[in-house]
């Protein structure tokens, strides 16, 4: 199975995102084993269903709370947003850990609040530059997937996203990322036994067109959680047909 989810962060207003569905759905044809998924800002998650749930493309949020419902001004609830038709949740992205002080800890019970609700958690894991300079690369790894730790019950997703990546540009070379994804397989076989054989690993951080048939094709790369890129449909569908080609 492939991947490909758009992850648009804090971009688009309703027309827009309007209008980005109307193109996109003339440049794609969904395919077998390929999984589409778009994480817009919550306030525009139903605006994609309502538009590409007939397409087979699927919505995912960028975040959710651990708890059930309450006195928690601001945020939205693994059931809200499996409410609101979403089939999964982005987690543990780097810019929640460093902007919005998410820990490991409150993952852990993030991961296990939508697995409770039957949403696919997607688990956002990677280093800073600093910590690849430190050699740390694979012990922080191995530190934010242990949340998985006896909390992993269902499908779950995780995304190697080195911090350095993000947005600058800037991708991990064939060799750093099979390193990185070849450390995850082992890690997740270790923490969820034969499940951990079948999680995908899909690569993120400043992939685009260009390069995407490249990081495809390294093994145990499943697909890319893609930000900036995937704000334009046409580059997003092209990326898409990457997939669907591989
Ligand atoms: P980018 O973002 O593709 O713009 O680097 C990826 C991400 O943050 O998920």
């Amino acid at each position: 199975m492939r991947c490909v989810v758009a992850n648009w962060k804090m971009n688009l207003h309703f027309a827009e995102a309007s209008n980005f569905c109307a193109a996109f759905a003339e440049d794609y044809t969904p395919v077998e084993d390929v999984r589409v998924a778009i994480a817009p800002p919550s306030i525009l998650l139903w605006t994609i269903h309502s538009q590409l749930r007939e397409r087979g493309v699927t919505t995912f949020a960028q975040n959710g709370h651990f708890d059930s419902k309450g006195a928690f001004t601001g945020e939205i609830s693994m059931s809200q947003i499996r409410d609101a038709a979403c089939s999964g949740v982005i987690l543990g992205h780097s810019e929640r850990r460093r902007m919005f002080d998410e820990t490991d800890e409150t993952l852990a019970k993030k991961v296990a609040a939508a697995q409770g609700c039957k949403l696919l958690p997607l688990l956002c894991i990677g280093e800073t530059m600093v910590e690849r300079e430190r050699e740390q690369t694979f012990s922080v790894i191995q530190t934010q997937l242990s949340v998985l730790k006896g909390v992993s019950s269902g499908p779950i997703w995780v995304a190697y996203e080195p911090v350095w990546a993000i947005g600058t540009g800037r991708t991990a070379d064939a060799r750093q990322i099979h390193e990185a994804h070849h450390f995850i397989r082992e890690e997740l076989r270790v923490i969820l036994g034969e499940a951990g054989s079948a999680v995908p690993i899909l690569y993120g951080g400043s992939v685009n067109m260009g390069n995407f048939a490249n990081i495809l094709s390294v093994p145990e790369v499943a697909g890319a959680l893609v930000g900036g890129a995937s704000l334009d449909p046409t580059a997003f569908a092209q990326m898409v047909k990457v997939a669907q080609s591989a």
